[in-house]
């Protein structure tokens, strides 16, 4: 496992890599930005993929008892999830989850609320679906996201909110929610008639002193609305094999939600998909834990780099993800311009905080995982920029 072998991706078709000129109109700054890891598969993965492409046809499939057991036994070991086989329904992704869901479990016009920043295809997935998109602001304290349960509670009160749909842990900001935050807002979602969805993409990418909560295993009852959302692509960088699964327990939801995925035929996934994620979490542990060690490695690297290189520049020490989100209002640019002057100026690409909701306006995201050389010359890039300014 070397995770600084650097491969050529360029060509490939990897929107990491050849999308550069389209989104930031030079095609040789160093992509910092989408999240995937210039870091090669689990070789157990590579081998579960070719011995498809080797000995079988390419016909139909469907998900294998080993595949329900390689995720029950991941997430009852990993999460403390108690999830049986019929709890479990495959998508080929979880924004394609998300879009299911929005259509079986709320009606056009219905609010979705979610926090401000986060992942920018949220609002994009409920826009798309004709609901109306509500944020509640993230507040900072000590440089770290915490929810507005005021806020929250005031929103869900005022408008029609159906569903809330949470990054546990954070994208953007890397944050690993606590339990009480977590026991506080689904009693907000439960008081309130709403369904948390969880999307839990990022909870096997958490570093040793946090630990990724799912909402179910606080209470027994919290089974009835929340709605958790899984995949092995994010954490084994398998983006491109479009898997991931959900878990419903309550059993009306979870029918009303394989009605909408019967209507839209978004129920499977494809041999190398369900090979990946089998092997994944079955075999590639050791591969897991190597990551795991690389990512804190490099996470120390940029926060020493902004500690002592740009000690002006406030970011969130993240508790969870490969992505570091830092506040370059010290530039005093305008938020829009942002993005294309750590192209221009510093030829490194980077996803700007406004495309997260207005509250993340001022942070730039850098994903981190990448070949430790690739790293130290993205952070002097970056530095360049605050020097240049
Ligand atoms: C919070 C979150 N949810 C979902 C996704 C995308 O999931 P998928 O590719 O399975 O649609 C990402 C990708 O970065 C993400 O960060």
């Amino acid at each position: 496992m070397d995770f600084n072998k650097e491969i050529e991706r360029r060509n490939t078709g990897s929107v990491k890599w050849d999308m550069l000129e389209e989104m930031f109109g030079d095609k040789n700054v160093l992509p910092m930005w989408v999240a995937d890891m210039d870091f090669d598969n689990a070789p157990e993965i590579k081998q579960a993929v070719k011995r498809i492409i080797d000995t079988e046809i390419l016909g139909y499939t469907f998900p294998q008892t080993s595949l329900y057991h390689s995720i029950i036994e991941w997430q009852k070991e990993r999460h403390h999830m108690d999830v049986s086989k019929e709890d479990i329904l495959f998508s080929p992704g979880v924004l394609s989850s998300i879009a299911v869901i929005i259509q079986a479990l709320t009606k056009e016009g219905d609010g979705v609320l979610i926090h401000d920043p986060v992942y920018t295809p949220f609002s994009i997935v409920v826009e798309n679906n004709n609901r109306r998109v509500y944020r509640s602001e993230l507040t900072i304290e000590d440089n770290l996201y915490k929810m507005d349960f005021k806020d929250i509670e005031d929103q869900m009160r005022k408008h029609s909110i159906s569903l809330f749909l949470l990054s546990n842990p954070h994208n953007p900001g890397g944050r690993v929610w606590s339990r009480e935050e977590l026991q506080r807002l689904t009693e907000l979602c439960q008081r309130y008639g709403v369904i948390l969805i969880s999307d839990e993409i990022h909870s096997d990418l958490v570093y040793t002193d946090y630990t990724c909560v799912s909402p179910v295993t606080l209470d027994q009852s919290f089974k009835d609305v929340v709605i958790t959302l899984h995949s092995a692509t994010k954490t084994f960088n398998i983006a491109g094999v479009k898997a991931s699964f959900m878990v419903i327990y309550n059993e009306e939801l979870r029918s009303k939600v394989v009605h909408i995925q019967e209507q839209t035929d978004l129920s499977s996934v494809n041999s190398f998909g369900l090979a990946a994620t089998e092997a994944a979490f079955s075999h590639s542990r050791d591969w897991h834990e190597a990551l795991m060690n690389q990512l804190k490695k490099n996470r120390q690297t940029v926060l020493d780099f902004f500690r002592t290189a740009l000690p002006e520049v406030p970011f969130m020490v993240p508790q969870a993800t490969y992505l570091f989100w830092f506040d370059a209002s010290s530039l005093d640019i305008e938020e829009t311009k942002l993005k294309e002057t750590f192209a221009d100026v510093g030829k490194v690409a980077l996803n700007d905080g406004i495309s997260y909701g207005l509250a993340g306006g001022s942070f730039m995201r850098l994903n981190f995982a990448v070949p430790e050389p690739m790293l130290e010359e993205g952070l002097n890039r970056i530095k360049h920029v605050f020097d240049t300014l």
